[in-house]
């Protein structure tokens, strides 16, 4: 197995064994819900259905950005391809840095095509590869290969920094963003990958033309330490723990992002309960990595499949207790800081 190869591995590896959480929290706990006893609502007229950039879906749940590129993604994306083709989720493919680099991978990523042939599907791409911008070729190579409906661009200078041989330069990737979201036909979201976007980088990625932007805060999988574990280091170190907890994160850009990009709550999402208070602090649609990631390496399609129904079962008691119809009725007015103690 080359580098990337071992490198994509690990991070299978390392993640799906729940060895690299966060010790701070997503900062979810802090919130607790308004009961409403009297919510006046049938609960057979609750709906779950989310549009998000102009697609409706069954529930507000984006399968985030995981893997490609090797062999052993190929049941990780096929399993996640069939549930979310079942249930209209959308989700996304993990980099595709690895088939621009080596064709021969494209069959790892274009799986999830033939499993999901209707689905949302997005392409991903890293920061660091729109430097010096992707050809038009390249573009193509990348979104015709799963005949994507948006492209991901994921920011990780933690984790690359953290990386042996990892990138080192970012500058001109914003400059790059900006090309990439005037060139392509479709809707470029930006992410991060766990250590979070502060309104300020929310601020300049809306001025670069994006149509969604995902916090990816801390308080769920730890890109650095990922990479501390993968370096043996036998120590903590700070890198572990750096980031912007997701719910400072949605707040915080909440207001700015209003009419202008749609955003998306990531990091942490754990359940139901987090799902529905992302949307309550103005997310459109959550996102989740991990536990998917686990639950399919150690149950397969039914062990996704019950979770997801779990999940949204719950979901529709906590809308039916706030004495919300739908997803878009989520408000702030539903959450009530919890004084601690
Ligand atoms: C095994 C694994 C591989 C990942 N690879 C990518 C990737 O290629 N591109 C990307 O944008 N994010 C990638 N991510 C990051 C996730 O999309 C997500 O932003 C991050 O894990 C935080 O979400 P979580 O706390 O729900 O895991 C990966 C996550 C995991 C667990």
């Amino acid at each position: 197995m080359d580098d990337t190869g071992k490198r994509k591995k690990d991070h299978i590896d390392i993640t799906a064994r729940g060895k690299a959480g966060y010790h701070k929290t997503a900062g979810f706990e802090q919130y607790d819900f308004v009961h409403n006893a009297l919510p006046e609502i049938n609960f057979d007229d609750i709906t779950c259905e989310t549009r998000f950039l102009n697609r409706w879906f069954g529930f507000p749940l984006f399968i985030s950005s995981m893997t490609g590129g090797h062999q052993d993604a190929v049941a990780v994306n096929t399993v996640i391809a069939a549930f979310c083709e079942r249930y209209n989720l959308p989700f996304g493919v993990g980099s595709q840095r690895a088939m621009l680099e080596d064709s021969s991978l494209e069959a790892t990523y274009s799986v999830v095509r033939k499993e999901a042939p209707s689905a949302f599907i997005a392409s991903n791409i890293g920061g660091a590869q729109l430097i010096d911008g992707l050809s038009s070729d390249q573009i193509r190579l990348l979104v015709d290969s799963i005949r994507a409906d948006a492209v991901i661009v994921h920011l990780n200078p933690l984790q690359e920094l953290r990386q042996k041989s990892g990138s080192r330069n970012f500058s001109g990737i914003r400059e790059g963003i900006r090309t990439l979201a005037g060139e392509v036909e479709m809707p470029v979201i930006v992410k991060e990958t766990g250590a979070g976007l502060s309104s300020g980088v929310i601020e300049q990625l809306i001025d670069c033309g994006v149509s969604a932007v995902d916090v990816a805060g801390s308080g769920g999988t730890s890109w650095g330490k990922v990479e501390n574990i993968r370096n043996e280091l036998q120590e903590p170190h700070f890198t572990d723990e750096w980031g912007i907890p997701t719910v400072d994160a949605l707040l915080s850009s909440k207001d700015r992002v209003e009419n202008r990009c749609e955003l998306i709550a990531s990091g942490g999402i754990r359940g139901s309960e987090d799902i529905a208070k992302s949307l309550c602090m103005g997310a459109v649609i959550a996102a989740t990595a991990q536990p998917v990631l686990q639950v399919v390496r150690e149950k397969g399609y039914e062990g996704l499949e019950k979770m997801y129904r779990r999940w949204e079962e719950e979901f529709r008691i906590i809308l039916c207790l706030l004495g919300c119809e739908r997803p878009t009725d989520l408000d702030m007015i539903h959450l009530r800081r919890v004084n601690f103690r």
